[in-house]
């Protein structure tokens, strides 16, 4: 089933720790991360706490001691690719014995022993809220799972990064879990309920990031909006006092739930200039009935309501959304729906999927539709967004948009960054300069990228 490129839960990264003061005689770490920021973040983490074991990453697999596939079990296709991932690296364990090769995140808590029983080559399975016992568990040496859910909050045992320079953005993860339970979803089951870190922490942290020249922060949860600490401290609250760290100059929040969308997160909008104007707000679909049997529990009004409410306190705000195509039971009139909904919310982005039935969640056992309908409607849906994309990008052309340098581009002299609207913005610049916001004027826009140039 096609997907698009840009999908969040498909693509592949390493861990973007670089070394730390590389001495020689380390072991060496090989990181591979699938699906979400969240894994994303969680790979970092882990990186960190075994760089207090004596492990230093790499980014060649070749060489490592130990590998670690970072896995999503979001779609079928997500959770496949663990397995034919894992053949691939048979040839390296064979030619090296000692290699220890590990399955964390979501497959690792969906399947567990599974993935013993399935590829006798994986030495650990540790779940995502098990990682901080993972030293131990490598000084034991022996196979081991580890999917407990266990009381004590894994990030407090976790090392921060290091404490090299970070890259101007970083990702910081406020809240965890899911309490939503949408009927084709295994978050709840694999990220377990919804668990917020206390805001004085991540203010903490958020500080430490800072001083290490992170000029965006971007705070992660399955819900973020749902965000409430023990204090009662919510998303918006949270928002307000990261702002108040001087040198930080934007932040963001993703993924959001319309049902927790709360009218003081909507205040910060309006209020708060260092919140970007961009929003991820999945709706899934635009029927009420499909919206029902998806365990939403809000309509299609309602999202298009809580739309003009954030329209009318931040005017530019660009929106994200995720949308599912053949849920079981989907006609072409609930499509339709679909299709409806996108042309009167006019998103800037969006992520699509076809359904793909997952092992344990209620609409697992639903009559599925044929794999033509869902691919057919899935590509005149993407058609449809695409257009949007295209259409929201041309109409910066002209425009003179803050853009705050990340890293080198792929062109010699150029560097890449991003717009409030999250657009990667490429132009000329001197290298110096990453880490900076600075006013750029766009002079074309292309399907996933703007050019522009300094204005001076
Ligand atoms: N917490 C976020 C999304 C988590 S998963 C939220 O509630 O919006 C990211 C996206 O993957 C979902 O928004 C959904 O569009 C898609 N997705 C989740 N389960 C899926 C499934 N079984 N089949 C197809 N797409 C799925
Ligand atoms: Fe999954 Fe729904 Fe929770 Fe999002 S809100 S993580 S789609 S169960
Ligand atoms: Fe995938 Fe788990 Fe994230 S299933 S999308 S890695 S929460």
């Amino acid at each position: 089933m096609a997907e698009p490129a840009n999908s969040p839960a498909d693509t592949v990264e390493l861990a973007n720790s670089g070394p730390d003061g590389a001495t020689e005689g380390k072991k060496k770490l090989f990181v591979k991360t699938y699906g979400c920021q969240m894994n994303v973040y969680d790979s970092e983490r882990m990186v960190a706490a075994l760089g207090a074991n004596g492990y230093e990453p790499t980014e060649v697999a070749e060489e490592a001691d130990l590998i670690l596939l970072n896995t999503c079990h979001i779609r079928e296709k997500a959770a496949e690719k663990v397995y034919s991932d894992l053949g691939r690296l048979r040839p390296l364990k064979a030619a090296k014995p000692e290699l220890r090769v590990g399955v964390t995140g979501c497959v690792a808590q969906a399947e567990g022993a599974e993935i013993l029983r399935r590829a006798p080559m994986v030495d650990l399975v540790v779940g995502p809220q098990a990682y901080h016992r993972l030293p131990a568990m490598l000084e034991r040496g022996a196979r081991a799972i580890d999917t407990d859910f266990p009381p004590e909050d894994k990030f407090d045992h976790l090392p921060e990064g290091s404490r090299a320079r970070r890259a101007p953005a970083a990702f910081l993860t406020a809240q965890e879990g899911c309490d939503k339970f949408c009927a084709f979803c295994v978050v709840p089951y694999t990220r377990g309920a919804e668990v917020s870190r206390p805001a004085a922490r991540l203010l903490a942290e958020a500080r430490d990031l800072v001083a290490r020249g992170v000029v965006e922060l971007t705070l992660l949860g399955q819900n973020v909006n749902a965000y409430r600490d023990a204090e009662g401290a919510t998303l918006a609250g949270l928002v307000r006092e990261i702002a108040g760290i001087e040198g930080l100059e934007r932040i963001r929040y993703t993924t959001s739930h319309p049902n927790d969308m709360g009218d003081d997160l909507i205040a910060a909008h309006a209020e708060e200039p260092k919140l970007m104007p961009f929003l991820h707000l999945p709706v899934q679909s635009g029927s009420d009935r499909i919206l029902k049997a998806m365990n939403r529990r809000h309509t299609a009004a309602d999202y298009l309501a809580l739309i003009d409410r954030i329209r009318a306190a931040r005017p530019d705000m660009a929106l994200s959304g995720d949308f599912i195509v053949g849920f079981p039971g989907e006609t072409e009139a609930d499509f339709q729906a679909t299709l409806d909904l996108i042309e009167a919310v006019g998103y800037a982005q969006a992520f699509s999927f076809a359904y793909s039935p997952r092992p344990g969640t209620p609409a697992a056992g639903r009559d599925d539709l044929p794999a033509e309908v869902k691919s057919e409607r899935l590509l005149r849906l993407q058609a449809l967004l695409t257009r949007q994309q295209a259409a929201y990008q041309a109409a910066m052309v002209g425009r003179t948009l803050p853009v705050l340098l990340e890293k080198a581009g792929r062109d010699p002299g150029q560097l890449v960054g991003k717009s409030p609207y999250l657009h990667a913005v490429h132009l000329k610049a001197d290298p110096t300069l990453v880490g900076r916001v600075v006013a750029a004027r766009v002079t074309a826009a292309g399907t996933n990228s703007l050019s522009g140039e300094l204005a001076s």
